[in-house]
């Protein structure tokens, strides 16, 4: 398994280009479903979860191609088996967001049951029960989600919980259903903005998207589009929190600050000058990091993406920070890690207080999951000596060259096979 060998103390300066947002690109892909002609997508980001997302849709029939600037094309004409077996959805979550397009495009489905992950259980239960307010007829037989409506009834559905690709899965669902569909207390992240502009694209009526009432008016068809993956927030969030940890100044491209408007907020409450431009955003620290208290939850309050890796800042920035997680159970356990690299952390059920220390010191750690291993590459990039971060395949699964870029902006950093 490849690991990555971080030799600390270089301040990151410099200029990267932000890829394509993950969360966005994800279930736009799984949109292609709705339609009998192809979606051209731009800007979508080479990672292991695209990579898995393809060979899922490649397995119902689905036709991908790349064209010469690396554009995906996506044609699901001959869509002929509506099923997600589950050697491919256990490795990736969001494989769930095929059910809602493949029950609305052939009148059925057959997906694995997701299972939970590191931080957290990770239930659909709001998806099942919107899909049946639809009319979908659902059972869970043997680890698998059995789905069947001869056409989606429009609905009024309200979300008991904000879910990101419940409002997702439920909203591509509705644009192909008989009727008009009200989601309530909708999940508002710019990517479920995105995917809504994508489906518009295609033809498809919603109202609202952004809000926590999202209207989807069916039709019958949906043709073929193309689109642009909006920027990735929360890789861009992760390199502003690494260049503050490092007391560093860079120049982030092809990304906006409005979309992470609470990261922001909290990084210039650290102390640092960040610079909204055209196409990007600039961050410079004058001085060590101040600590800074965060409580996650729904956009566009503090995204829980981010948590580890401001815990990762708050370990060595001056003064005492009380992280509050309200999304996911179990979205602590880089804290295990930081704690090894000697950060003074203590856990309370969902609350973190974090001591800021003058200095970490290089160790190994293992990464658990996609965002906790960033926040030991922070970590690493700060600590004095050398790091090794083990089981970066979970990095890989959400962040497009993480060492290319964090190298080109002067990191000692790379990749042991
Ligand atoms: C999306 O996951 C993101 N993934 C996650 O990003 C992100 O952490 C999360 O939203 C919260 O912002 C994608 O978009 C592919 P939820 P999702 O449904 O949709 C509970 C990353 O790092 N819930 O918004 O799965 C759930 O347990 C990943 O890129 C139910 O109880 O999250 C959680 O406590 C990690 N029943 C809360 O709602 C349901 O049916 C929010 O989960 C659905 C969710």
């Amino acid at each position: 398994m490849d690991k990555l060998l971080i030799q600390g103390g270089a301040r990151l300066e410099g200029e990267v280009r932000i890829s394509g947002a993950k969360n966005a690109a994800l279930p736009i892909m799984c949109a292609a479903l709705l339609s009998a002609e192809p979606l051209r997508l731009a800007n979508v980001p080479h990672l292991r979860d695209v990579t898995t997302l393809l060979s899922l849709l490649g397995g119902m029939g689905v036709a991908v191609s790349l064209d010469e600037k690396l554009g995906l094309e996506l044609d699901a004409g001959n869509l002929h088996s509506p099923f997600a077996p589950y050697d491919l959805v256990k490795t990736m979550r969001a494989s769930i967001l095929v059910l809602g397009p493949l029950l609305a495009r052939c009148g059925e489905a057959r997906v694995s049951l997701p299972g939970g992950c590191a931080i957290g259980q990770r239930p659909v239960d709001l998806h099942i029960k919107g899909l049946q307010a639809m009319g979908a007829e659902i059972n869970v037989e043997h680890g698998y989600i059995i789905a069947r409506a001869k056409r989606l009834k429009g609905a009024r559905v309200f979300s008991d919980l904000v879910t990101v690709t419940g409002t997702e899965n439920l909203m591509m669902a509705a644009c192909l259903a008989d009727g008009t569909t009200l989601i309530e207390n909708a999940a508002r992240e710019p990517e479920v903005v995105d995917l809504a502009n994508c489906l518009k694209a295609m033809g498809a009526n919603i109202e609202g998207a952004g809000s926590d009432k999202i209207s989807i008016e069916g039709v019958n068809a949906l043709a073929g589009a193309t689109h642009r993956i909006m920027p990735d927030r929360i890789e861009t969030g992760t390199f502003l929190v690494a260049a503050a940890a490092t007391g560093g100044s860079v120049r982030l491209r092809n990304t906006s600050a409005h979309l992470l408007a609470a990261v922001v907020d909290k990084l210039r409450e650290a102390g640092a000058n960040i610079t909204a431009e055209e196409d990007g955003i600039a961050l410079a620290m004058d001085g060590p990091p101040l600590s800074v208290n965060l409580r996650t939850a729904p956009y566009p309050a503090f995204p829980t993406d981010m948590q580890a890796q401001f815990m990762a800042l708050d370990c060595v920035a001056r003064g005492t920070a009380v992280l509050t997680e309200t999304i996911f159970e179990n979205r602590f356990m880089h804290a295990l890690e930081l704690q090894r690299l000697g950060a003074d952390i203590e856990i309370s059920g969902n609350t973190a207080v974090v001591k800021g220390v003058p200095q970490l010191e290089g160790a190994t750690v293992m990464a658990t999951d996609l965002r906790a291993s960033a926040s030991l590459v922070i970590a690493g990039l700060v600590a004095k000596g050398d790091t090794v971060v083990e089981r970066i395949y979970h990095l890989d699964r959400g962040y497009e060259c993480i060492e290319e870029k964090l190298a080109q902006l002067g990191a000692r950093i790379k990749r042991i096979h």
